[in-house]
């Protein structure tokens, strides 16, 4: 039988979170020097969207994990494939993810990064997918919840297809 895809968020309805983060981030990040660290590569269409709504200026940087195989199950083990290149100590900085899911990738990533000695630390997810959480992590800016279901498009793949659809859809197979 072949992949069904369900719509979850359409091309406004992801636009208008997307606003509404940058406007919450742009205000709590005012006349700081903030760097984000996007994490590839499902963010890559959501990062794109988001620094182009803020209203401050800031650095951009991508780290890049090994933790989900071709499959839809989160793996235990997180490793860097690709690192941080700028220099974030002393630094605000902001992780955006695509999608939280057991939380093992952001656990890892706060642990990665306190050993560069940022300031402070956040986190922004678009989307935060509560049911399988694992470890539970602090999500400081989420665009939307889901309990459950594996979400394809707006960056987000099964294999690494459907990350060029611009809306989010729910891969029912
Ligand atoms: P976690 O470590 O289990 O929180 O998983 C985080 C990563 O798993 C995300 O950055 C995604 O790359 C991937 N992931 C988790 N759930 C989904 C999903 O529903 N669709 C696509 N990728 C997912
Ligand atoms: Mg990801």
């Amino acid at each position: 039988m072949p992949e069904e895809l369900v719509p979850v968020l359409s091309r406004a309805e992801i636009a208008q979170k997307v606003r509404g983060l940058a406007r919450q981030i742009s205000k709590d990040y005012a006349g700081k020097d903030l760097c984000i660290i996007g994490v590839l590569n499902g963010v890559f269409i959501f990062l794109a969207d988001l620094v182009r709504e803020l209203t401050i200026s800031v650095q951009v940087d991508f780290i890049r994990l090994a933790s989900y195989g071709s499959g839809t199950e989160s793996s235990a083990s997180v490793q860097t494939t690709k690192e941080i290149e700028l220099d974030v100590k002393d630094r605000d900085v902001l992780i955006v993810e695509d999608i939280v899911d057991s939380g093992l990738t952001i656990d890892f990533l706060l642990k990665h990064l306190k050993q560069c000695h940022p300031k402070s630390v956040k986190v922004c997810a678009f989307i935060d997918k509560t049911e399988r959480r694992e470890v539970q992590v602090p999500i400081d800016y989420t665009g939307h919840v889901v309990e459950s279901g594996f979400l394809v498009g707006y960056g987000l793949d099964f294999d690494e297809r459907y990350r060029e659809l611009p809306e989010i859809y729910h891969l029912k197979p």
